[in-house]
C-alpha cells in the first residue's frame, strides 16, 4: 500500500494459493477426503529493505506462506518470485539469497558445539573466509554468542539457541530473512536481544525482513508495515498505525480511586472493568480526555489515573469479531 511501489521489489506474490488434501478418519473403515485452503489467493510485494510483520491467528496460513517463499512447498496456484527466482523451481539457487529461521525447530546440529554448525554452514554455502569471519564476528558480538560457541546446541537454553539459529541464517549474507515465530517461548531478555539485533541488521545492512509472530510487541518495535492474514486471505496490508483506525477507536481511562466503588457512571463513557479500587473507562479515541478527567476528579475520590491508547491486540480482536 504505497510502500514498496517505487523501490526494488524483492518479494512478489500474485494470487498465490496452497491447498492441502487431508484425509480424515470418520469411522472404522471410512475416510473422508477434504481440502484445506491454507493460502487462498494472496497478493503482495515487499521492497528491498522493508521490515514487514505477517500476523494472524493460529492456522491462518502464515507458515505455509513462508514455506512457499523458501521453496519448501510448491504453490497450488498463482505466481511467486523472490529476488526474481521462482522458489519451488530453483530452491537451491534461492537458498543463497535468503535466510530462514523457524522458531519451532532448529537448523543447528544438536550434538555439535555451535561453532561447528557454523563451520558446516560455511562449507555448505561456500562462504569465502573473509566474509565468513566478518559475518560471524558481527553476529557473535551483537547476539552475545561469545561464551556459547563451544557449547553443544542441545545444552543451550531456548533463547540462546534461537540467537544461534539467527546467526546461522545470516552467515551467507542473505538479502532477505524470513523469521517464523522467532520469539516464541523466549524470556524477556532474549526477546529484547533478538529485536535489537534485527533492528540493527536492517539499519546497517539493509536486510529485508519478513516476520511472523504472535507477540505484538515484536511488530510494534520492529515493523512499519504489517499484513494481517486470516483463513488464507489478506485482511489488512499497511502501516502499523493504520490498524488502530480499522476497529472503532476507543481509548481507556484507568482510574485509581481511594476505595472500592460501584462502577463509575459518566455520559459518553463505558465502564469496561472494575478491579477493587481500580476502574477502566472506555471513551471515544477522537475525544479529548480532559473533560472526562475533570468530571471523574470532581465526583469521585481520586488517587491516580492514566490514559491507555488502543493496542493492536484489541484492534485485531475487534477486526476478527467485526467480520462475523
Ligand atoms: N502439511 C499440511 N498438511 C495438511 N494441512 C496443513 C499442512 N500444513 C498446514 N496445514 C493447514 O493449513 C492451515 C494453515 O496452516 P499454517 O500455515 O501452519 O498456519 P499458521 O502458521 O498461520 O498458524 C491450517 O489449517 C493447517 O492445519
Ligand atoms: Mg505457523
Amino acid at each position: 500500500m504505497g510502500r514498496g511501489g517505487g523501490g526494488d521489489v524483492l518479494i512478489e506474490l500474485d494470487g498465490v494459493r496452497k491447498v492441502f488434501d487431508v484425509r480424515r478418519r470418520t469411522g472404522l473403515l471410512r475416510r473422508e477426503k477434504r481440502q484445506v485452503k491454507a493460502v487462498d489467493g494472496i497478493s503482495f510485494t515487499v521492497a528491498r529493505g522493508e521490515v514487514v510483520g505477517y500476523i494472524g491467528p493460529n492456522g491462518a496460513g502464515k507458515s505455509t506462506t513462508i514455506k512457499m517463499l523458501t521453496g519448501i512447498l510448491t504453490p497450488s496456484g498463482g505466481r511467486l518470485r523472490v529476488a526474481g527466482i521462482d522458489p519451488a523451481r530453483e530452491r537451491t539457487r534461492l537458498a543463497h539469497r535468503i535466510g530462514v529461521v523457524f522458531g519451532q525447530r532448529t537448523t543447528l546440529w544438536w550434538d555439535l558445539p555451535l561453532k561447528d554448525s557454523y563451520g558446516l554452514m560455511r562449507r555448505m554455502y561456500r562462504i569465502p573466509d573473509d566474509r565468513y569471519r566478518r559475518n560471524l564476528g558481527r553476529c557473535v558480538e551483537q547476539l552475545d554468542l561469545g561464551d556459547l560457541l563451544d557449547v553443544p546446541v542441545r545444552q543451550l537454553s531456548l533463547g540462546q539457541r534461537m540467537r544461534g539459529d539467527i546467526a546461522a541464517a545470516l552467515l551467507h549474507d542473505p538479502e532477505v530473512l524470513y523469521l517464523d515465530e522467532p520469539t516464541i517461548g523466549l524470556d524477556v531478555v532474549s526477546k529484547a536481544k533478538v529485536r535489537g539485533f534485527l533492528r540493527e541488521l536492517n539499519a546497517e545492512l539493509g536486510t529485508t525482513v519478513l516476520l511472523t509472530t504472535h507477540d505484538l510487541q515484536d511488530i510494534e518495535q520492529l515493523c512499519e508495515r504489517v499484513m494481517v492474514i486470516d483463513h488464507g486471505r489478506l485482511m489488512y496490508d499497511g502501516p502499523l498505525g493504520g490498524l488502530h483506525t480499522v476497529g472503532e477507536g476507543e481509548r481507556t481511562l484507568v482510574v485509581d480511586l481511594e476505595t472500592e466503588h460501584p462502577p463509575i457512571d459518566l455520559p459518553g463513557t463505558r465502564t469496561v472493568k472494575v478491579e477493587g479500587p481500580r476502574q477502566w473507562l472506555a471513551f471515544p479515541a477522537a475525544e479529548s480526555a480532559a473533560p472526562l478527567v475533570a468530571a471523574v476528579a470532581e465526583r469521585y475520590p481520586l488517587l491516580d489515573l492514566s490514559v491507555r491508547e488502543p493496542d493492536i491486540e484489541d484492534v485485531i480482536a475487534r477486526m476478527y469479531a467485526g467480520r462475523g
